[in-house]
């Protein structure tokens, strides 16, 4: 336990907003397994920012368990690492609120992700969706996190946030840990592109393209034969030319653990007739442990419940410990 107290903290959340794809897998949750021993680790579900687009109560609510299902099932250890739910721990959304009094509306306007969702949502822009990288940046600074894993898409939260802590700190002292976002190498498949249309990223919103961590076997085979190439034979890296195939290897590499040397090699002399469903047995093989377990821990509700209990306990007393701290420096009388 005392060591435990000089390693570097990191935080990182999902949204329930969609099931979990082979590209979370591959493109954070791996990652966050890898670091549960290095790094003291404080790892989310974030429903309260799924809820700043309109969701369905019920689905929202199994998608949540069954995300956390998930992270178990693919190695995320609450022995190691706190695994909890983001409307469990009350100090986000009061952290949230103070730090909202930090931030400038002209630094919102400027976030592209809201532009996109406001694009996207035009007839629902609410007030929730425009503060969204407030309540990110109340998950990361109320855990003194110093790494953020996230994709690039959140580069700009966490620059925002580190803006805001740097901020704060400047007014009332030191208070916040700045942190980094800490964006994984792109070679080592920590992005994963849709197989309907490989210059998009991997998304829930697009069924096709995308792969499902619980995806049964003959449906992955399915998606992956279907999966878009090109018009020559060779299976060769090229993501200019031959973005589709570059994907496909880029995934076979990660879920097999083969150099891209070693997987075109493999595959030298043969079509995409028998490279393409190597690639679907490949994932198959990677998610079939994860997708066992996963399903089991959802029959064991007894027990997903003692995870996020205690994990909402744990991080409550980290968050409350930085919530006390804030009420004492902007000036609240302490209860
Ligand atoms: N906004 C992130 C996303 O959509 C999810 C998220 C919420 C998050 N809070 C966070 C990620 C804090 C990292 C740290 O991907």
């Amino acid at each position: 336990m005392e060591n435990q107290e000089r390693k570097k903290r990191v935080f990182s959340g999902i949204q329930p907003s969609g099931d979990l794809t082979l590209g979370s897998y591959m493109g954070a949750i791996k990652n966050w397994v890898a670091m549960q021993d290095e790094y003291d680790c404080v790892y989310c579900i974030v429903d309260m920012h799924a809820i700043t687009v309109r969701q369905n109560p019920a689905d929202l609510r199994r998608r949540a368990l069954e995300q956390l299902a998930q992270y178990l099932a693919c190695g995320l250890d609450p022995e190691k690492s706190i695994l909890f739910v983001q409307s469990h721990v009350p100090q986000h959304a009061e952290l949230g609120w103070i730090l909202g009094c930090y931030t400038q509306f002209g630094e919102l306007s400027r976030m592209t992700q809201f532009k996109q969702k406001s694009q996207q949502h035009a007839d629902n822009i609410t007030a929730g969706l425009f503060t969204y990288p407030v309540l990110m940046a109340a998950d990361i600074l109320l855990y003194q996190a110093d790494f953020v894993p996230v994709g690039e898409d959140q580069r700009q939260h966490v620059e925002l946030c580190r803006d805001i802590a740097q901020r704060f700190n400047g007014v009332y002292s030191d208070t916040f840990v700045l942190p980094e976002a800490f964006i994984p190498r792109v070679d080592q498949g920590a992005r994963v592109m849709s197989l309907g249309n490989p210059l998009n990223k991997m998304s829930k919103s697009d069924p096709e393209g995308c792969v499902n961590l619980m995806d049964p076997p003959e449906v992955i085979q399915r998606k992956f034969k279907r999966a878009v190439t090109d018009s020559e034979t060779s299976v060769r890296y090229d993501k200019e030319n031959k973005p589709g195939v570059s994907n496909l290897l880029t995934i076979y590499c990660a879920a097999t653990g083969k150099s891209l040397e070693e997987a075109e090699a493999a595959f030298a002399g043969q079509g995409y007739g028998v490279f393409k469903p190597a690639v679907g047995d490949a994932v198959i093989e990677l998610l079939r442990p994860i997708r066992e377990e996963a399903a089991r821990l959802m029959k064991d509700k007894a027990h997903l419940e003692s995870v996020y209990r205690e994990g909402a306990q744990r991080a409550g007393r980290v968050a409350q410990r930085t919530l006390d701290k804030v009420h004492r420096k902007v000036g609240f009388i302490a209860r």
